[in-house]
């Protein structure tokens, strides 16, 4: 049996030298044991040192890296048995990584969500406090932070591009970081310090104190996005509990200070969405959306493209907006990005006609340059008001499930605006809990260069077929 001990600091890289010098020396996983820090490898005492790491040629799909980097991170005593375990798998056979119904794979990648969800908490709630100046003249800060699992060190780097015109550190229970004169370096665990209350302190409370909305208090939702581990290191939680117990006084209060008579400008929006009929399930949605006004886009566009499909469809597709071509003949994806997606889509045993497909915006934004229409991304507004339409496409068809091609897609059903590649091949979900399977759109496909195109669209199939098995197709 091999007894690999992997450094606290820069463990990521220590694992990927032992794990390469292992499999060239054709070591099987169940002959290696992990762990990381001398403490860990004392239990193991006795046991016959692993051999130092030489590196050999291994090269592994780019995908496994990123996992790896993530993996590596996780609390998880076996992390590093499960990573070697499917680096030795890959060996075998390179295209595993793609098929998501494997448990490896697919315990590896949840926990690699729930590092990257570690970190988002990190950069969100670290509070620093100021010390007073270094010698130099910078302000120092400190902070302390108790993550979920050992992600200090890939996480310092955010707080460098964000505090980097101050010094400071931040303190876990596993490891410290400390920014000092533009260098950043590692050190030991640390124990909770006290730290001093600063001015900072006030402005996040007042901060809070007016985003804070008691009209819209909704306990659970708050404490899923801020578990309450975090609050004893963030000031302004302390004001949490009053404002949550006058929140409804506060909201009657808000509510009797209503201006009586609507402003010119709220009446007419007023007036507009009472002539809007809702439309009711079996409807003709696309004589709704034609005469839809919501945001200027109509203006341009030949019509509006409503979503097809059978009404009961258990799976709902969602793009971004209709192309030139989906435009023109007012159906969509029928254009290249539509072509590519009815090939993968078939090869991946996903039934497109079996599936009602749409977009997050019904009309084709573009720029005219002479004869072409040049694409355009629509805004963040044009998102929001179209998602009226696709709140009511999701209501008439109730999928059991949603796949949600691209960014605009993505941020259009679940409000999150974090980037999409990070979160690709997981399943999230809207605000009445149907689930969202996120993937990329076949255009971003299209646009990469040829050596790039293949492992993108293997992934992309591997999406599919996911939603294929999860709707037991
Ligand atoms: N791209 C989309 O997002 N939708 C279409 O309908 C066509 C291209």
């Amino acid at each position: 049996m091999r007894c690999v001990v992997l450094p606290e600091i820069g463990t990521f890289e220590g694992w990927r030298d032992e794990a390469r010098a292992l499999l060239a020396e054709g070591v099987p996983p169940e002959e290696v044991l992990w762990q990381r820090g001398a403490g860990e490898a004392d239990l193991f005492a006795g046991a016959p040192a692993a051999a130092p790491a030489q590196g050999g040629a291994v090269t592994v799909p780019r995908g496994f890296v990123d996992l790896a980097r993530l993996a590596v991170c996780h609390a998880d005593p076996e992390r590093f048995a499960r990573l070697y375990a499917l680096l030795w798998a890959l060996g075998r056979d390179r295209r595993l990584l793609e098929d998501r119904a494997d448990p490896r794979v697919d315990r590896l990648e949840r926990m690699a969500k729930e590092v990257r969800r570690d970190r988002h908490k990190m950069t969100a709630f670290v509070r620093f406090r100021e010390l007073g100046d270094a010698d130099g003249g910078r302000r120092r800060f400190a902070a302390w932070f108790e993550p979920s699992h050992h992600i200090l060190e890939l996480t310092a780097p955010f707080f460098v591009r964000r505090f980097g015109d101050m010094d400071w550190s931040i303190l876990t229970p596993d490891l410290s970081a400390h920014f000092e004169g533009g260098t950043l370096r590692f050190g030991a665990a640390a124990a909770r310090p006290d730290l001093p209350e600063d001015a900072a302190e006030d402005l996040w409370r007042t901060y809070f104190r007016n985003i804070f909305n008691p009209a819209r208090v909704k306990l659970k939702a708050m404490q899923a996005e801020m578990p309450k581990k975090y609050w004893r290191n963030m000031p302004e939680t302390a004001l949490i509990p009053e404002m949550v117990a006058s929140a409804q006084a506060r909201a009657r209060e808000m509510a009797a200070a209503t201006p009586t008579v609507a402003p010119l400008r709220a009446e007419r929006i007023g007036e507009r969405l009472r002539a809007a009929r809702v439309p009711e399930p079996g409807d003709d949605l696309a004589a709704g959306l034609a005469a839809c006004r919501r945001c200027p886009l109509w203006e341009n566009a030949t019509q509006p493209v409503a979503g097809e499909g059978p009404l009961d469809a258990p799976l709902m597709i969602v793009g971004e907006q209709p192309g030139d071509l989906e435009d023109l003949e007012g159906r969509p994806f029928v254009g290249p990005a539509g072509q590519l997606f009815d090939e993968v889509a078939a090869r991946a045993g996903l039934d497109r006609a079996r599936a009602y497909v749409t977009n997050a915006v019904k009309h084709f934004k573009f720029a005219a340059r002479g004869k072409r229409r040049i694409h355009q991304s629509p805004t963040q507004g044009e998102i929001q008001h179209c998602r009226w339409w696709l709140d009511l496409e999701r209501a008439q068809v109730k999928p059991r499930l949603i796949l949600a091609m691209g960014a605009t897609a993505l941020d259009s059903l679940t409000g999150d605006r974090r980037g999409l590649l990070t979160r690709r091949g997981g399943v999230e979900q809207t605000a009445e809990g149907t689930p969202v399977l996120v993937t990329v759109h076949p255009s971003y496909l299209l646009r990469l260069p040829a050596t790039e195109r293949a492992p993108a669209e293997a992934a992309f199939e591997a999406d599919l077929r996911r939603a294929a098995e999860m709707l037991g197709q």
